[in-house]
């Protein structure tokens, strides 16, 4: 994870966040249906920036990120949040055991599941972990049927891993095959004009990307509840 070390070292994770805060607003309040009695895993939390999103109507949180400096930075900025905790998920750690037996009514993934690599072990460890109803909602910026994914691919894999930046049906495909069912998809935009002096610093066919990203491509969203024992 050298990649997202080097990435949150030099505060790329704020510029990041601009780019994904309203859109992660927008699913919370269409899609997730927060409460009191809710308790969200935050899977591959990075920073932690979605914490204060997630528990703002009174949710329990838990984000859990293999990235020690990613989890640092988190704990340095939201640590205080009553509701939240962070985890680091070490190399010799399964999400399982990190989660001790925890139950969750939501899984949150946003831009985490495709660097997974043994993507079906983990969705299924996830589907473990949710309370009977409870539900998972993934956020993709990155997916097949993108052209940006095309252009960013093996950038991406140079500095992260191969990551699998897979289809809608591809993903209804493997978490049906995982335990998972009433998988829908929506795609998702920013509603603010695409802000070029967020991306200072970048170079211009990345921030031509971004723009494409935001305006024209949109954020792939899944979400999918628990298949019934035998159904
Ligand atoms: C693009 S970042 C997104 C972080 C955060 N969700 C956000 O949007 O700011 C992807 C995150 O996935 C995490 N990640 C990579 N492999 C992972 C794994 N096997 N389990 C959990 N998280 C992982 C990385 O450490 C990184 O923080």
């Amino acid at each position: 994870m050298a990649g997202f070390e080097d990435l949150y070292n030099q505060g790329g994770a704020v510029t990041w966040q601009a780019g994904k805060e309203n859109v992660v607003h927008q699913v919370v309040e269409l899609l997730l249906d927060l409460d009191e009695s809710s308790r969200v895993l935050d899977f591959g939390c990075g920073t932690g920036w979605t914490s204060e999103i997630l528990t703002a109507g009174g949710a329990r949180y838990l984000g859990i990120d293999p990235s020690e400096e990613g989890i640092t930075q988190a704990g340095r900025r939201y640590g205080d949040i009553a509701n939240a905790r962070f985890h680091r998920l070490r190399i010799d750690e399964s999400l399982t055991e990190a989660l001790h037996g925890a139950k969750f009514t939501h899984v949150f993934a946003l831009d985490a599941l495709y660097f997974v690599p043994d993507l079906e072990t983990t969705l299924r460890a996830l589907r473990d972990c949710l309370e009977p109803g409870g539900r998972l909602v993934m956020i993709a910026h990155l997916y097949r049927e993108s052209r940006v994914a095309d252009d960013m691919v093996d950038t991406v894999t140079r500095e992260h891993g191969l990551p699998q930046f897979l289809s809608g049906v591809q993903w209804r495909i493997l978490l049906e095959r995982n335990g998972w069912s009433g998988v829908q998809r929506y795609r998702f935009y920013d509603e603010h004009p695409f802000n070029p002096a967020a991306f200072i610093g970048h170079p211009p066919e990345a921030i031509s990307l971004a723009r494409q990203l935001y305006e024209r491509e949109g954020a792939l969203v899944i979400t999918a509840g628990i298949k019934k024992p035998g159904v």
